[in-house]
């Protein structure tokens, strides 16, 4: 097998969860303190929480940053004229929901102007819940966001992107991963004319690699797979837009400065990134298949053991050899509920109509599973060891009730046909005829 990644010329350091260390100027990290009277080069010292102060140290998360004007001098805030796409929360639906992919706009839209609200299930003011966007642009960012109401993870299904944050670039390409923590700052630039793809906002505990258990020390997603930057800063005085998204609200400011000015940082409240094509994946090798929790790769957890806010999950190439099982994933309803994208390929469970970029919502107890097409190709098959290739679908799952925004409910990418894929299933039940 080989290991295909992005060309990038960026520097990285690997690993998750690390206390990071990295500086663009030799001795601009102070050492031995966070907060001496004098910082190096002059620079001011300034922390970012992530976490409560008083988490274990096992969850907390906080990065000390040296910077050259601290980011306390900002003039205030006012609301933005052009708010998120997407609107608010639509009226409610148990129906399964399927969308064909989103038009990338002909007028000039960048990285925030281009999200489009799709569900959410929770309030930015709570600590919990998740809120689904799509993106679609075609033009850099010229001014520099944070979020102030959870961490991103961002899935690219098209185009590459190079996302400048406060500690360092990175460099994005469909079938990797980036997570920016919540309140970082950053700017999205296209590397490629247009970009599409998904991102969820977790407002709640940071994403996390999941426990192992029995599958032991190894596998899924490994830790020195995933790739924060290396300090990088703009020492640019010329006014910069900053925005920031407050309780689902746009507010900006104008700076006299870039505030990507960090100089040298350390801590553990990182952006990082992570290739997909680099998850272990692990499956039966006997019968019937795992639930698909195998296919972990991040997950944001409750207070209770073993449900998650979020859990980000993929169905990546693998191979099938399971015997006398109906190998697609099964028909079900599920407690947690289920937005699926698709990165590239088809999915395995659907012989049409779920495409890349796309998306489908399924909620909780809501039936789905293979669609009749695939379904009746399953059951006929002549089961060899096969393999699924050139495909890269994913779920955001999440405990909380997903309801999709009204933008999701009434714009024309809605299947509304979507029912009909498993109508053709047939009644094989012969009474007479084991
Ligand atoms: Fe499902």
């Amino acid at each position: 097998m080989t290991l295909e990644l992005s060309s990038s010329t960026l520097e990285y350091q690997s690993g998750f969860g690390n206390e990071f260390c990295s500086e663009a100027l030799p001795g601009a990290l102070p050492v031995g303190q966070n907060s001496p009277q004098k910082a190096p080069y002059g620079l001011y010292a300034e922390l970012l929480s992530g976490t409560a102060f008083t988490m274990t140290r096992s969850e907390a998360r906080r990065t000390w940053m040296y910077r050259i004007q601290p980011s306390a001098n900002h003039p205030a805030f006012s609301k933005l004229e052009r708010q998120l796409a997407g609107g608010t929360l639509g009226p409610v639906t148990p129906n399964r929901l399927r969308w064909n992919p989103l038009p990338i706009p002909d007028a000039s839209t960048d990285f925030i102007d281009g999200l489009v609200a799709m569900a959410a299930n929770s309030t930015a003011d709570q600590p919990s819940g998740i809120s689904i966007y799509n993106y679609c642009a075609n033009s850099s960012m010229q001014r520099v966001f944070f979020n102030a109401d959870g961490e991103l993870l961002i899935v690219p299904e098209l185009g590459r992107l190079r996302i400048a944050t406060e500690l360092g670039r990175l460099d994005l390409a469909p079938l990797e991963i980036a997570v920016i923590p919540r309140g970082m700052k950053f700017r999205v630039e296209l590397l490629d004319a247009q970009a599409r793809g998904y991102v969820a906002e977790n407002h709640g505990a940071p994403l996390r690699l999941p426990d192992l258990g029995p599958i032991g020390s190894n596998g899924l997603a490994n830790p020195r797979d995933f790739l924060s930057p290396v300090a990088h800063y703009e020492d640019r005085q010329q006014p910069t837009q900053l925005v920031q998204k407050f309780l689902g609200e746009l507010w900006g400011c104008e700076l006299d400065h870039s505030p990507l000015n960090v100089v040298a940082w350390h801590g553990n409240n990182v952006p990082y990134k992570y290739d997909l094509r680099r998850f272990n994946t692990i499956g039966t090798v006997s019968f019937d298949h795992p639930d698909p929790s195998i296919f972990t790769v991040l997950t944001s957890p409750t207070s209770v053991p073993g449900l998650a806010n979020l859990d980000f999950v993929i169905f990546p190439p693998r191979w099938m050899v399971a015997e006398n099982t109906f190998r697609p994933p099964w028909f079900h309803r599920n407690l947690m509920n289920e937005f699926m994208g698709l990165i590239q390929g088809s999915y395995d469970a659907k012989a049409q109509g779920f495409l890349p970029g796309g998306a489908s919502l399924h909620s909780c107890m809501s039936a789905h599973g293979p669609d009749g097409e695939t379904c009746s190709k399953a059951i006929a098959a002549d089961l060899q060891p096969s393999k699924i290739d050139n495909t890269m679908a994913f779920m955001f799952e999440t405990s909380q009730v997903l309801r999709a925004t009204r933008y999701a409910l009434e714009c024309p990418q809605l299947q509304t046909q979507y029912d009909a894929c498993w109508a053709s299933l047939p009644v094989t039940f012969t009474p007479n005829r084991r």
